[in-house]
């Protein structure tokens, strides 16, 4: 029979332990809370009061329901009173000493039969548990901040973990209302790991001046879909922790793609950590230069000419527009529509100054393309011309990918590689980047949306241009669309 877990403890009641204590509570369990000292105990309890109040003020709660939740906590400082806990689950500091000081005490304190969860997010809790008498019993519980809010748990197992253990934590975090997907002991578990690669890729391509950190943002908000561009979410995340995420995932993988990209390493050295510390790639201090006024007027030419699959649509909008269409010798700006780089398409020109790259992502974006050869006179232009027909314009260097599939195919590739290796399945894999990210589609959604083929000839092209060994497509990704597979779930 499962476990009933009716009595829970939560050391550390900081950002995530008081949320964590709050979401046993408010699913009917009581819910011991143990901080340092009185101080910090008196914080914890402002949290969860805050918290609480906030609930009612929005109308989620009402003032019964609250005093009821707040009645279920009691809060201490004495770790014995975890004696009789069902479920222990631990948030303090992400830092190995306070960890084993905490485990060897909680194992010496609690009843035999307590599972003790760490909420640790790159600790390897195999390492935590082999630190118990009980590893048996010992789980990863990974909420996502803010945990009243944030569907996702994962809950990990290691290879001690005892049969049963991980399902019935998993049972407990559908009463507490959440999902819970079930993955092993790797590093970053399934978001972290699929998350901070994206992350800290896009501030390698950023060094790499691939595009600017305002036009990469711009490309995976409107053009991917995200709810954030990556360099807003690594400023909020903090650039220490992406940081340390980062080193930690490489510690395991080895993947240059994990290796922290040397400006995360300057920020974070120069005190620069993100939001919390009011400046990280952006500044939030409100002391920004007001960003430069769109030039008044049209777009500056008089004629356009475009080449490339979908050139006679394009042409037809822009006459419609104003910008008639004219031979390439004679028009002011060349337009080549093209997934691929452009430049080959310049020096076949007269003047390749006057050729620019358009591609068009999605119904809201386009890559506007500048070779090294491109005018910048013509680069604007073309900005502008995509601002009239009513898309955002991106500017980007004509490499491979450009910015958006650069950046989303190694993603995808992870997660299909993660799961080759068998350790999440596809649907856990996407509801995981899902409610752990917020974001509208998981990997494989997103996979079988563009098309494997697509995905996996965009991965070669950047594999041929970056040499980057990750950026390979994924055998089995290979393999499916040889085998013409059309959707990952048929295989
Ligand atoms: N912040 C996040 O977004 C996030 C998300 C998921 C997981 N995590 C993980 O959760 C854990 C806690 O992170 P946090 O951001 O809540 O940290 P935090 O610093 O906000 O809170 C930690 C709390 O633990 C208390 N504490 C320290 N030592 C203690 C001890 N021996 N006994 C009792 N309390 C003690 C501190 O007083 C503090 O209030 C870390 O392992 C972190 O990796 C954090």
């Amino acid at each position: 029979m499962a476990r009933g877990f009716d009595r829970v403890g939560v050391v550390g009641l900081g950002t995530m332990g008081a949320g964590i204590a709050e979401v046993f509570a408010r699913a009917g369990l009581g819910v011991i809370g143990v901080e340092v000292g009185a101080e910090a105990l008196e914080r914890g309890r402002g949290h969860i009061h805050k918290s609480t109040d906030k609930a009612v003020a929005r109308g989620k709660l009402s003032e019964a329901e609250r005093e009821e939740i707040l009645g279920r906590v009691t809060f201490t400082t004495s770790l014995d009173d975890l004696a009789d806990a069902d479920l222990v689950v631990e948030a303090v500091p992400e830092v190995m000493d306070f960890k084993r000081a905490l485990f060897t005490d909680l194992d010496r304190i609690c009843k035999p039969e307590t599972v003790l969860a760490t909420n640790t997010s790159s600790l390897s809790v195999t390492a935590i548990a082999a630190l118990t008498s009980r590893p048996g019993q010992v789980v990863g519980m990974h909420f996502v901040n803010p945990a009243p809010v944030m569907k996702l748990i994962e809950v990990v197992r290691t290879v001690v973990t005892d049969e049963g253990v991980a399902d019935d934590v998993a049972a407990l975090a559908r009463r507490l209302g959440k999902t819970p997907v079930t993955v092993g002991d790797r590093a970053g578990f399934v978001v972290n790991r699929l998350l901070l690669g994206y992350l800290n890729h896009a501030a390698t391509l950023l060094e790499r001046g691939v595009a600017s950190l305002d036009d990469i943002d711009t490309a995976m908000r409107l053009g991917a879909g995200l709810p954030m561009g990556p360099f807003t979410l690594l400023d909020l995340i903090g650039l220490d922790t992406s940081h340390e995420v980062c080193e930690v995932l490489f510690q395991e993988s080895r993947d240059r793609v994990h290796a922290p990209a040397p400006i995360l390493r300057e920020l974070v050295t120069a005190g620069l950590l993100g939001r919390k510390t009011g400046r990280g790639f952006r500044s939030y201090q409100g002391d920004q230069a007001p960003s430069e006024p769109e030039p008044a007027g049209g777009p500056a030419v008089a004629s356009v000419h475009v080449l490339g699959e979908g050139a006679e649509r394009l042409s037809d909008e822009l006459a419609a527009a104003g910008f008639p269409a004219a031979d390439a010798q004679d028009a002011d700006v060349v337009i080549a529509l093209s997934g691929t780089p452009v430049v080959e398409h310049a020096v076949r020109l007269a003047r390749p100054e006057r050729l620019v790259g358009l591609h068009l992502v999605g119904d809201a974006v386009a890559e506007v393309v500048s070779t090294v050869v491109t005018a910048p006179e013509a680069a604007r232009a073309v900005h502008d011309l995509v601002m009239a027909l009513g898309r955002t314009p991106v500017a980007c260097a004509d490499r491979a990918g450009f910015v958006v599939e650069a950046l989303l195919y190694p993603y995808i590739n992870d997660a299909v590689r993660m799961y080759d290796s068998g350790y999440a399945s596809i649907d856990d894999i996407d509801t995981a980047m899902r409610l752990g990210c917020g974001y509208p589609a998981g990997p494989f959604e997103t996979l079988d949306a563009i098309g494997l083929r697509a995905v996996r000839d965009g991965l070669r092209a950047l594999y041929a241009e970056y040499r980057e060994p990750s950026f390979a497509p994924a055998p089995l990704l290979d393999r499916l669309v040889t085998a013409g597979v059309t959707s990952i779930r048929d295989r």
